[in-house]
């Protein structure tokens, strides 16, 4: 699409491709939520978009993209990529600022169906984002929020070296919910032994982000490694 230069945004890490929907993708991607994304009774999210009907799930899958799309702005914007794994979408991998320019801190959220959890891939995930954010677009902090019993995701948080920035108490859905905010530093991030991640496409969307300069190139040199070759604990 030649005027949302976003749709030419690909980040490639060694199994997955994540990459803004076209509209069959969309399709797969709200079906995939349909299909399950949490243990049932598990609320993980703030907002429990994905606990109703599987119609009600899909259709807030679509509407978020819908909106997420209409309402971006350089200086509040919601990057929501379908994750793709041999060609199949398979989940969802979220990067999101307001006020970037100035606060250069970035929020991740990311999700999967469930029989494609516990393969290494939200890890993969969340290295793209965090190479996108930190390689491409200069951030200075990426954080997270995760409930208390969301032991996958914290996990996921805990290998990258995220550090406690606070606990706090969500009602959600009238129950009360203890969500642990996380922080990566860029110091931290650039310490690290990084995950591979090819990124094409960000030169020309550069400034939708905000952020007109790129701090380095974002082209990662690969390093040769796949996900884990083990069975997902939701099959
Ligand atoms: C969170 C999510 C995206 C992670 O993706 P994933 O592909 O399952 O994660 P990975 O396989 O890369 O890594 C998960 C890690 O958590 C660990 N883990 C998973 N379940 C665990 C449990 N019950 N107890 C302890 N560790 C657990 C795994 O062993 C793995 O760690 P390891 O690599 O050190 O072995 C995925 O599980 C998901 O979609 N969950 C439902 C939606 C969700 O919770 N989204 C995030 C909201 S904050």
């Amino acid at each position: 699409m030649r005027h949302w230069p976003l749709t030419r945004l690909t980040l490639t890490t060694p199994d997955l491709v994540l990459r803004v929907p076209d509209d069959d993708q969309l399709d797969e991607l709200a079906q995939v939520a349909a299909d399950g994304i949490v243990p049932p009774g598990a609320v993980y999210f703030p907002h429990p978009w994905a606990s109703g009907t599987a119609d009600q799930t899909a259709r807030n899958v679509l509407q978020n993209h819908w909106w997420a799309r209409g309402d971006w702005h350089e200086n509040n914007w919601r990057l929501l990529l379908a994750v793709l794994h041999d060609g199949r979408v398979i989940g969802q991998q979220n990067l999101s600022a307001r006020d970037f320019r100035v606060t250069r801190e970035a929020r991740t959220g990311f999700w999967l169906g469930r029989h494609l959890q516990g393969h290494g891939f939200g890890t993969q995930m969340r290295a793209a984002a965090l190479h996108l954010a930190f390689a491409g677009l200069g951030a200075e902090r990426v954080i997270s929020t995760v409930f208390a019993d969301n032991a996958a995701s914290r996990r996921v948080s805990e290998k990258f070296g995220y550090e406690s920035n606070g606990v706090r108490r969500l009602a959600v859905d009238h129950h009360l919910v203890e969500a642990h905010d996380v922080v990566l530093t860029s110091e931290r991030w650039h310490g690290q032994d990084r995950r591979p991640t090819r990124v094409e496409g960000f030169d020309e969307c550069r400034h939708m982000f905000g952020v007109p300069t790129a701090p380095e190139p974002v082209d990662a040199v690969p390093r040769v490694g796949t996900a884990k070759p083990r069975h997902g604990r939701n099959r």
